[in-house]
């Protein structure tokens, strides 16, 4: 069953910001510019491979979520829970999680309200929590105190699984985005310079990605038993990481 809550999200503001910038993420996704069906499809073989049984999974700032329903097909999803700040972008996820044969909330709230948001539900535990090009816009502490609520939220066995920019130990902030400025300048052919420039400024003032250093380190003092990078894109912007609860 379906239910899309309209809650009172605290951030009108992210809502209004995230709602702006939809159209432009759409013409990014439709044309891959961030890599997606490669790192979904990585994503899907290992759904398919590490859950041989009914599993829950919780998916924070599911966007539309295009590619996720493409990565749940043919796995053994018994409940799809989704929460997204943007009203319209879950309506679009009804649309596509239709096809996936499971239980299903989504839900507008703010995912930093997440004790709030998950009180009121009966499912409190998950075997899956999945974050997808959302995490990097909160700073390290606030990353920390997300991590250590999914490993309290999760199943034994369960595993967080992060999708995200993630910078080499070798580039600083500015480097990273400035580097991926001049990819998205040269490659993404159909942004438009209006688009570019939103684009940029979102970046400069939002994105804070991590390293794979940051990130295992912190996986180890919440008490992950085991962190691994599944995928790395080739041009060292984007991973595919999990932290198993065991
Ligand atoms: C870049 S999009 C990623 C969407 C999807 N997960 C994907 O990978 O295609 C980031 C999403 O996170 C949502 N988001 C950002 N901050 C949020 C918050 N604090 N609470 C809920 N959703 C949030 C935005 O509304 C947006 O849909």
């Amino acid at each position: 069953m379906t239910h899309l809550q309209d809650n009172k999200p605290e951030s009108q503001r992210l809502e209004e910001f995230f709602g702006k910038q939809w159209q432009i993420y759409q013409k990014v996704l439709n044309n891959n510019y961030m890599g997606h069906r490669e790192i979904y499809h990585v994503l899907q073989e290992f759904i398919i491979n590490y859950f041989q049984n009914p599993f829950k999974l919780l998916d924070l700032g599911c966007g539309d979520a295009s590619f996720i329903s493409q990565a749940l097909l043919n796995t053994k999803i018994a409940f799809y829970y989704g929460i997204d700040l943007s009203i319209p972008a879950l309506e679009i996820a009804k649309e596509n999680l239709a096809r996936i044969n499971c239980d299903k909330n989504l839900i507008s709230g703010d995912f930093s309200q997440l004790d709030s948001i998950l009180d009121s539900s009966p499912e409190h535990k998950f075997d899956a929590i999945f974050m997808s090009f959302a995490l990097h816009h909160q700073p390290l502490e606030q990353k920390y105190f997300f991590i250590e609520k999914f490993h309290k939220l999760l199943n034994s066995g369960g595993v967080f699984i992060l999708i995200d920019v993630v910078r080499p130990h070798t580039e600083d902030r500015d480097t990273y985005i400035r580097r991926y400025l001049d990819i998205a300048k040269q490659d993404w052919l159909l942004v438009t310079p209006e688009e570019y420039s939103m684009l940029e400024e979102h970046m400069l003032s939002s994105d804070f990605p991590e390293t794979q250093q940051t990130l295992q380190e912190i996986s180890q003092k919440i008490g992950f038993m085991r962190f691994e990078c599944l995928y790395c894109d080739a041009l060292n912007t984007t991973q595919l990481l999990c932290f198993y609860k065991g």
